[in-house]
């Protein structure tokens, strides 16, 4: 049985060309011109781009004294809608849990994935024990890159001295390590003074952590990295202060990497100020949503290279979930939904004004962080020998936005209203057509884990390069005698 992708323009991370794609299975056999199959897609005014790769989503997540809400069934059906076919989860340890305990809980929920998925593993305590497992999950479990948290204190924020300890055990295993950077020290003081002062909304939450919380943590945890001679990847990137960081150490040569998230890129910190109280609630996250001189940074960023991925987050609370914190901004869940509508607003507010190319979406989308986690070409990638994770992509087509027509089990849309130029036709994982003429085929339990290597490229040059470079005894041959 093979599958005829026919008629469209073939848009990838460096190229755009016009070809059929032919795949056998799950896997593209064939890129040319009038090819045949036993079943025909008709592309005819679409691109066709490799499927979305989210890399930072939460489903059915024990946070905040609850799990939010999209799970693996209806996450990553939202992700086949929005023509996303790889979403990479973070499995979470309890302080004192085994490593490959929580692996296997995770497992368990993960079965029932439309797409393919990956984990990073979080580090949210430290021991002779999480380190030894770290070589387990390394080597045995295929996940090659380790979560820490610089926040959320008193729950899963690590110390400098054990993220220290953890980004050179990285650097030793061929791992890489990822931090949700913000000063959870300073965030927990401001959080404090302002529910003192009688300030307990949501607008607060944005209060509690200004721009210089998030820019100090990005660029200790740089420094961290570079000691230990590891490559870093920084999530939520959501304001200057943290790109500036990134930005300056990658002009430096070292190898760090920035994720902003489709919701700073596209929605502000005047979401806070709104007088519905749900409404304010419903859009806590942390970081939070900022002002439009940040989004124009992380816009910069995007086209300019310094920072590489854009991803969501998907980490959706329902409503009565955060109403758990009406009298105490400080424990409203934090989270917001993405998975459907990454593509779709990226596109509308990034290529369709021309603040990225085609090719350019495609590499921030997918390519990029396909390359940074280590499964380039099998994922990201149109190409021979790649897995068949194929959106065809139309940009005549549009909607508006709403809770009501989402996949996402939560009652609310954070891009409720928001008009999209550009979605998907066909979205296609690992060969089958899991969204047709915009309708959902796929299948619960059709998606599968992708083990990573350790050893990507850029963090196997840094390490020989950090070898070369390593103070080293020098060596003497006449010794002046020692005394006076
Ligand atoms: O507010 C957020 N971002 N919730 C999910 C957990 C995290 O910090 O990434
Ligand atoms: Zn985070
Ligand atoms: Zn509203
Ligand atoms: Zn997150």
């Amino acid at each position: 049985m093979s599958t005829v992708i026919k008629g469209g323009t073939i848009v990838t991370a460096d190229l755009t060309y016009t070809a059929d794609v032919k795949i056998e299975g799950e896997t593209i056999v064939e890129i040319g011109r009038d090819l045949s199959g036993d079943e025909v897609l008709d592309a005819s005014g679409c691109m066709v781009m490799p499927g979305g790769i989210d890399p930072h989503v939460h489903l059915e997540m024990p946070f905040m004294g609850t799990y939010s809400t999209d799970d693996f069934e209806s996450g990553t059906r939202a992700a086949i809608a929005g023509g996303t076919t790889m979403v990479v989860d973070f499995c979470l340890p309890n302080p004192g849990q085994s490593l490959l305990e929580a692996l296997q809980r995770w497992d368990n929920k993960a079965g029932r994935a439309h797409c393919d998925y990956s984990y990073h593993m979080g580090i949210t305590w430290w021991d002779e024990q999480v380190f030894n497992e770290m070589k387990t999950i390394v080597e045995d479990k295929g996940i090659n890159t380790f979560k820490h948290f610089m926040a959320y204190k008193g729950a899963l924020m690590v110390q400098d001295d054990e993220m220290y300890a953890s980004f050179q055990r990285c650097a030793e295993l061929g791992a890489m390590p990822l931090v949700h950077a913000e000063n959870g020290d300073v965030v927990a003081d401001l959080s404090a003074k302002l529910l003192a002062a009688g300030n307990n909304g949501p607008e607060a939450h944005a209060y509690s952590r200004p721009p210089q919380v998030e820019g100090e943590a990005t660029n200790r945890a740089i420094m961290i990295a570079d000691m230990a001679g590891v490559p870093l990847y920084v999530v939520h990137t959501s304001c200057e202060d943290s790109h500036e960081a990134i930005r300056r150490a990658r002009q430096q040569g070292k190898r760090v990497y920035g994720e902003p998230l489709i919701q700073h890129l596209t929605l502000d910190e005047s979401e806070y100020f709104d007088k519905d109280w749900d409404h304010a609630a419903r859009r806590v996250m942390s970081p939070p949503f900022r002002n439009k001189q940040h989004q124009d940074s992380l816009w910069a960023g995007l086209a300019s290279g310094s920072l590489q991925v854009v991803a969501t987050d998907h980490c959706a609370f329902t409503t009565d979930q955060k109403r758990t914190g009406i009298n105490d901004f400080t424990k409203i869940p934090n989270g917001t939904g993405g998975l459907e509508d990454r593509l779709p607003m990226l596109w509308t507010y990034g290529v369709v004004t021309g603040r990225l190319t085609m090719n350019e979406f495609v590499a921030v989308t997918s390519t990029n962080i396909a390359k940074i986690l280590n499964i380039y070409p099998k994922k990201g990638a149109i190409l021979v020998g790649a897995d068949a994770d194929i959106v065809v992509w139309d940009p005549t087509k549009t909607k508006t936005i709403s809770a009501k027509t989402q996949q996402s089990a939560i009652d609310y849309n954070v891009f409720e209203g928001k008009q999209v130029q550009g979605l998907p036709r066909f979205t296609l994982s690992r060969g089958t057509v899991s969204l047709r003429d915009g309708e959902l085929t796929s299948k619960e339990g059709h998606g599968q884990f992708v083990k990573r290597e350790p050893y990507q490229a850029v963090g196997k040059a840094l390490s020989t390069w950090k070898e070369l470079t390593a103070p080293r005894k020098i060596e003497r041959s006449g010794i002046p005698a020692s005394g006076v």
